[in-house]
């Protein structure tokens, strides 16, 4: 405790001032490797959270009525901050969050790229007109104007894995479409999101317009999303966690990005060292910890051999380590998502599967685990890791693979691997996810495609264009003209 006295607390944004709470109550961040105290977040209370959602609304009044090109201006000088605090956000990323020094730069220097495309999308946001002659001679004297509205005050939450990037993606398009914004961070990354908000500040941010709120998401999670004065949820974060936030938010809508179970899925004609490297990659890269990690590998038994001992080789070229020496493998974001790691593959040990390599596991540091002949009975096949192990599973044929491809909860991405293009066209049709990917490993990128899961993998579509518009409400005028 002493310690954590000598840490930076930082102070939250409400209504253009940088407060501490008035629960004098603090919030210690400790690396992922527990070997660095990173700082301190304030334990908001409930009077404060409101006093939040309460400046958002009055300051949400104005920023609709900014032009576009004045929102836009916003977010070029955001951008523009953000890389001026480059180096300092990849420090704390690095540190809070335990990713790799060179994921961390990138991942600001992404935000800043995402921020820049929204604020150009947006100045293109144009409304339609409808012609009710369309429909039938009777209703050719009717005009519709659709136009998009702001729905008012949204409020951000977000994961701890990409902290400053998943944040700003939803703060970005939010303020486009003239919103104000009640920002939740991740308590693990609320450093990281405080520091962005900071930038955009810096940037000349209107007061009240983006309100910050940091305080353990079970502790004030509930009063947030209930709260009368929020028009919008637009989070990140675990299947269990989203679904239980849509069934409180009752007729408020809701935007959810959740877990996912990609499978890739290899033929037997595929380029193998191609589907291997994609796999290693996919699977591995930052531990693990990324929604749209390939999560499992569905393979032709007369195949798998081969590909399981390209995928081996390639593991050979991870770096496992500290973050500060850029691995790419690292630990995880706390212990108790180790512990769970390391229970999915001592289950799928004892139940039979085989160990290709990986399985040593240093504090939070998991190494890069592969298992062999994994079967629909373990657990590994089905829950989420968010860790590094790929499970394999030998497939009889096509259909097979489909088939437990669709058995999954989830249905975020999955990535096909053949040189039969048709077939992949036709395996892709019939998968029940947001994203297929042909020959590439599964990933949400470039940000202005759309993105979705279906099933538990979330429930609407982001993507820089569509996320403007989940965050917009379409108004229609009709114009009934005088005939004759
Ligand atoms: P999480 O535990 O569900 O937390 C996500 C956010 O929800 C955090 O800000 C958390 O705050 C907050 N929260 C927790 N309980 C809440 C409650 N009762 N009410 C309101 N908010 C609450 O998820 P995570 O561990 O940070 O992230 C990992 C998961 O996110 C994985 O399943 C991953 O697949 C998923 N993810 C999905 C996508 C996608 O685009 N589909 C992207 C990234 C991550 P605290 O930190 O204070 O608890
Ligand atoms: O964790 C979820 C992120 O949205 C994944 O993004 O595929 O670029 O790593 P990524």
């Amino acid at each position: 405790m002493n310690e954590l006295k000598t840490m930076k607390a930082y102070p939250f944004l409400l209504n253009g001032e940088w407060k501490d709470s008035t629960s004098e109550k603090l919030i210690g961040i400790e690396s992922p490797s527990g070997n660095d105290n990173v700082g301190e977040v304030q334990a908001m209370t409930e009077h404060e959270v409101n006093a939040a959602i309460a400046g958002a609304n009055d300051a949400q009044q104005n920023w609709a009525r900014k032009s576009f090109a004045a929102r836009a201006q916003l977010l070029y000088a955001w951008a523009e901050q953000l890389l001026e605090m480059k180096d300092e956000l990849a420090a704390t990323i690095m540190k809070e969050v335990g990713k790799g020094l060179a994921s961390a730069e990138k991942e600001v220097i992404r935000t800043a790229d995402f921020i820049k495309y929204t604020a150009e999308e947006g100045k293109r946001l144009h409304g339609e007109l409808i012609n009710g002659g369309s429909f039938n001679a009777g209703s050719a004297n009717k005009f519709a104007l659709v136009n998009r509205n702001p729905v008012g005050v949204v409020l951000a939450i977000s994961p701890f894995n990409y902290p400053v990037n998943l944040s700003a993606a939803k703060i970005a398009p939010a303020l486009m479409g003239g919103n104000a914004v009640v920002f939740k961070p991740a308590t693990q990354g609320a450093i990281g999101g405080t520091l962005m908000v900071e930038a955009l500040d810096k940037a000349g941010l209107p007061s009240g317009l983006v309100n910050l709120v940091t305080g353990k998401g079970s502790e004030i999670g509930d009063h947030l999303i209930t709260h009368p004065q929020i028009d919008l949820i637009n989070f990140t974060g675990g299947s269990k966690t989203g679904k239980s936030i849509s069934q409180k938010a009752s007729m408020v809508p809701v935007i959810l990005e959740l877990g996912g179970k990609d499978p890739a899925i290899v033929l037997e004609d595929a380029d193998l060292d191609k589907a291997a490297a994609d796999i290693v990659s996919g699977g591995f890269s930052y531990s693990g910890q990324r929604c749209t990690a390939i999560k499992r590998v569905l393979v032709q038994d007369e195949t798998a051999d081969a590909l399981l001992s390209k995928i081996k080789e390639k593991m050979e070229g991870l770096k496992v380590g500290a973050p500060e020496d850029n691995a790419d493998v690292t630990p995880l974001i706390s212990s108790k998502a180790a512990d769970y790691v390391t229970g999915l593959i001592e289950d799928a040990l004892e139940k039979g599967a085989a160990l290709v390599k990986g399985n040593h596991r240093n504090g939070n540091l998991i190494y890069p685990t592969l298992l062999d002949g994994v079967t629909k009975d373990m657990d590994v096949a089905w829950e989420e890791p968010f860790g590094p192990v790929i499970p394999v599973i030998r497939v009889k044929n096509v259909e097979e693979a489909i088939h437990i491809a669709n058995e999954s909860e989830y249905g975020l991405q999955a990535s096909i691997f053949t040189r039969n293009m048709e077939k992949a066209i036709h395996i892709g049709n019939e998968l029940e996810v947001g994203s297929v990917q042909i020959n590439g490993k599964t990933e949400r990128g470039p940000d202005h495609f759309p993105f979705l899961g279906v099933k538990s993998s979330g429930v609407g579509v982001q993507g820089i264009r569509k996320s403007i518009e989940s965050m917009t409400r379409e108004k229609v005028t009709v114009l009934n003209m005088t005939q004759g």
